[in-house]
């Protein structure tokens, strides 16, 4: 039987993780935040003392020991609480240093490699959405819906900064919007599983829409095509 998933992907902040949680949570499907486990191998790293600079990760042999690092990491996910090595690290996760990280580590194809299975694993019954960069056009080619979301990084570097206020933490709004801006320069030109829109992507630009205008949007384009 064809288990069913829903690709999310684009660029930082576009909303990927709100909207696809909550498609998720209305069709009663599972959940793949596959930034989360780019983000752990960079945690992970930075743990064992692996240095994840641009410089030493341009080392082949460095590539390699994070690969096995991604290989052998051992992760738990329980409700909205990831766990690494029995570890609870939700709040380390999310910071923009680990995102940096995250993305400095992505590029190292030994670690997407290492991450493939365990993305696949995901694919349950009755379905399956997924969000990342590369969800459509590598680790779920077939999906029957990809959407591509996208904003400008004007409103993503505000929705960034409200959030983290909101957590209580400090925010700078022009350093938020470098940080995107160089984050997904990196991300769309790297060799491997580069950030794009599959061919078959369909494009949705969030910047005028809530976040119930965009889950009934993509909520339609998967009614009209099952
Ligand atoms: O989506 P999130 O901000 O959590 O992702 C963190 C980083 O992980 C991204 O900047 C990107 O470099 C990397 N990533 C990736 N492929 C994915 C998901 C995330 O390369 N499918």
């Amino acid at each position: 039987q064809r288990i069913p998933v829903i690709c999310v992907d684009g660029p930082t902040a576009s909303g990927k993780g709100t909207l696809a949680s909550e498609i998720a949570d209305r069709l009663g499907y599972h959940l793949l935040d596959s930034g989360a486990l780019y983000r752990l191998v960079g945690l992970a790293a930075d743990k064992k003392g692996l240095s994840t600079d641009d410089q030493t990760l341009k080392e082949p042999a460095q590539a390699r020991r994070l690969g096995e690092l991604a290989a052998a990491m051992n992760v738990r996910f329980e409700g909205h609480q990831t766990y690494l090595d029995g570890q609870d690290v939700s709040d380390a996760l999310r910071t923009e240093s680990a995102g940096m990280a995250a993305s400095r580590v992505s590029a190292i194809p030994q670690v997407r490699a290492a991450l493939l299975q365990l993305q696949h694993g995901f694919r349950r019954l009755p379905g399956l959405v997924a969000d990342g960069r590369d969800m459509g056009t590598v680790i779920f080619p077939g999906a029957p819906l990809k959407v591509f979301l996208t904003a400008s990084a004007e409103q993503r570097a505000q929705r960034r900064y409200k959030q983290l206020i909101s957590k209580g933490n400090a925010a700078n709004i022009d350093s938020l919007l470098a940080d995107l801006v160089a984050r997904d320069l990196r991300d769309s030109s790297r060799t491997h599983a580069p950030l794009k829109p599959a061919e078959d992507a369909l494009q949705l630009d969030n910047s005028a829409l809530d976040v119930e205008q965009s889950v009934k949007q993509v909520l339609g384009w998967w009614q009209s095509q099952s």
